[in-house]
């Protein structure tokens, strides 16, 4: 028997090089330097991130998986039955299945920008349940996410975890959720983890991983830029930064050049400082009532919010009441 995936692609691998190409050569012409963290999820960066989850200082993964495991019920009795899941930033499959296992659900939508990583993963998934209906995305869901019409009739639960989230500005998470709220008919609702402000040595220490995944990681960034861009430049001459930053409320990751030099992207020259960087990410921490402002304003109200034993992460189910 074939198990087909309905596959929507949003994102044509040309037109979005494309895009890139401009966006990342825009974003070292500023000062500083910058580039979004979305470029950092090619098939490689998917499968890095994958591993850091399974690194012991990257809390967040898998405390938000235990909540998950431990509410599970208190969320298929929130959410009810016969429902559409549509699972942003699809990634890993493990916390989808623990919801497809135990909720009743009867399609299930995928979006991701990493398309073989998109295809790969929901084929298993539509493999494994042969009961569902699998349909499959490849879009940016940093900009409007292009839900299929069939499953927008039924009662929807959009599933945001592992504080993607905080990829965005605050200003740009409200933007972001307020266009799902707006995308999803009432009675919706969104499933969503976010981190927790807490103390910046745990904090740190989960962008800093001993084995050195989240650095890897980052490089990886100008790996993609050598062969996506015909970058020249030399991987050895910058190393992986993170801190937290107090007052912004955010983890950041930079790509820091450890001399001074001139780097060649897509024909164009940047200079580089020694000490410089280009600023490759921004992982925003909220409290819990901090964030749930931001969900208010965004039009959602604030249902139900469960959090682990040491107050880490946070997963929070968001109705849009209509
Ligand atoms: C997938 C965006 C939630 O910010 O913690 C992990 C990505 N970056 N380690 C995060 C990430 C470095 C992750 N998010």
């Amino acid at each position: 028997m074939t198990t087909a995936v309905h596959f929507y692609d949003h994102e044509p691998t040309e037109a979005y090089s494309l895009s890139m190409r401009e966006d990342i050569l825009k974003g070292l012409r500023g000062r500083p330097k910058v580039s979004s963290p979305k470029y950092l999820y090619d098939q490689y960066g998917s499968v890095l991130f994958e591993e850091i989850c399974r690194q012991p200082e990257y809390y967040l993964s898998r405390t938000e998986e235990a909540i998950l495991a431990s509410v599970v019920d208190e969320i298929g009795e929130l959410a009810g039955e016969q429902l559409s899941l549509i699972d942003i930033g699809s990634g890993a499959s493990r916390k989808i299945r623990l919801l497809l296992e135990q909720m009743s659900i009867s399609n299930y939508l995928g979006v991701d920008i990493s398309r073989d990583f998109l295809i790969e993963s929901t084929s298993k998934l539509a493999t494994d349940y042969p009961w569902l209906n699998v349909h499959a995305i490849c879009a940016d869901f940093s900009k409007r996410i292009p839900f299929p019409v069939e499953l927008t009739d039924g009662r929807i639960v959009a599933f945001f975890p592992g504080s993607s989230i905080g990829n965005f500005t605050p200003a740009e998470a409200s933007a972001f959720l307020a266009g799902i709220y707006h995308a999803l008919p009432p009675g919706s609702a969104l499933l969503i983890g976010v981190d927790l402000i807490k103390d910046p040595s745990t904090l740190e220490a989960a962008y800093n991983d001993a084995a050195g995944i989240t650095a890897l990681f980052n490089l990886n960034l100008l790996t993609r830029l050598e062969t996506e861009l015909d970058a020249q430049l030399d991987s050895g001459r910058f190393f992986h930064r993170a801190f937290f930053n107090e007052k912004h409320s955010r983890i950041e990751m930079h790509l820091v050049s450890t001399v001074e030099q001139v780097v060649a992207i897509a024909g164009e020259t940047f200079q580089f400082r020694e000490g410089e960087s280009i600023h490759t990410e921004n992982s925003y921490k909220y409290s819990i009532e901090g964030f749930q402002t931001l969900a208010q304003r965004s039009g959602f109200t604030c249902r139900k919010v469960w959090t682990d034993g040491c107050g880490y992460f946070s997963v929070h189910y968001l109705e849009h009441q209509g």
